[in-house]
This record gives structure tokens, C-alpha cells and sequence, in this order.
């Protein structure tokens, strides 16, 4: 009883900081989690497939690579791409964008999320 009392304000405390830079991905084990995207996204610049190249997609803002049709959603999303907002993006792409038209829906486990954006990072470049 009491280590229960004790222990839930901690715990309280601890899930709500979790945001992205708490623990680091693993940019190995992001790859496993990047073969489903590469259905419809490239790595290679200026190749688009059914989704935009992803190619320089750290520092990028939402909507910009050239010759891509974007849903008007994303073009007006006004978002800079990088560890923060992908982590949010990637967790439910129609909460975070709403009216995107990626039909994904999302990594929900958080640690894949870490390494697959951990992965992005290095291979977009
Ligand atoms: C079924 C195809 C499909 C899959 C699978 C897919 N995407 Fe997408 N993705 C899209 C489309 C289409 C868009 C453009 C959305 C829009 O314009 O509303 C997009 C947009 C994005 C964007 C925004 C890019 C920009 O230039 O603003 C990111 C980042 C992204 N996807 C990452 C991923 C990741 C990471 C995965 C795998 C975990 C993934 N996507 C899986 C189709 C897909």
C-alpha cells in the first residue's frame, strides 16, 4: 500500500516526459520498421512514388517536395520535420495532419517509432 502511494505521482511523472528524447532509437532496427513505408516512399531525391521522396526530410517543412501532389491538408500543414514531429506524425498521421492522405496507419509502438525515425535520420540525408 504505501509503495503504491509513493510510487504513482513518480509514475505519473515519468509517462508524461516521454516525448521523443528520452531513450534513443536504434537506426538498425529502424530499417526492419522502414520496409512497409517503402511501398510508397523513396530515399533517393526527386523520386517520388505513390508518397513523396523522403530524401532530406530532417529540417524539411511538411509538404515541400518538389513535384509531389500533396493533399491540401498536408500542403497547409506548416510542419518541420525532425525528431519531435515525426515521432507525433508517425504515431497517427490523421490526428496529427488531419485530411492526410497516407494510407498508413502509423507505427503505434513507441520504441519502433524511436528507431525508425533514428533510421530516417542517417538514410535521408
Ligand atoms: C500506402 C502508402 C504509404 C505508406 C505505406 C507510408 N506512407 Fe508516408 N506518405 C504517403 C503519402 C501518400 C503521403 C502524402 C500525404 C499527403 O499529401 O497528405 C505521405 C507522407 C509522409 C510524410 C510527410 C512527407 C512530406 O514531404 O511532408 C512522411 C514523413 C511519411 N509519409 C513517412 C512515412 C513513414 C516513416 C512510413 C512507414 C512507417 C510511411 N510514411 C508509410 C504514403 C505512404
Amino acid at each position: 500500500m504505501n509503495w503504491l502511494i509513493l510510487t504513482a505521482p513518480f509514475l505519473l511523472l515519468t509517462s508524461f516526459g516521454t516525448a521523443w528524447a528520452d531513450e534513443p532509437g536504434d537506426p538498425k532496427a529502424g530499417q526492419a520498421v522502414f520496409a512497409p513505408c517503402k511501398a510508397c516512399h523513396s530515399l533517393d531525391a526527386g523520386k517520388n512514388g505513390v508518397g513523396p521522396s523522403l530524401h532530406g526530410l530532417f529540417g524539411r517543412t511538411s509538404g515541400t517536395a518538389p513535384n509531389y501532389n500533396y493533399s491540401p491538408a498536408m500542403k497547409s500543414a506548416n510542419v518541420v520535420w525532425g525528431d519531435d514531429t515525426l515521432f507525433k506524425y508517425l504515431a497517427d498521421p490523421k490526428v496529427f495532419v488531419p485530411g492526410d492522405k497516407m494510407a498508413f496507419p502509423g507505427v503505434k509502438d513507441e520504441q519502433k517509432r524511436r528507431d525508425v525515425i533514428a533510421y530516417l535520420k542517417q538514410a535521408s540525408q
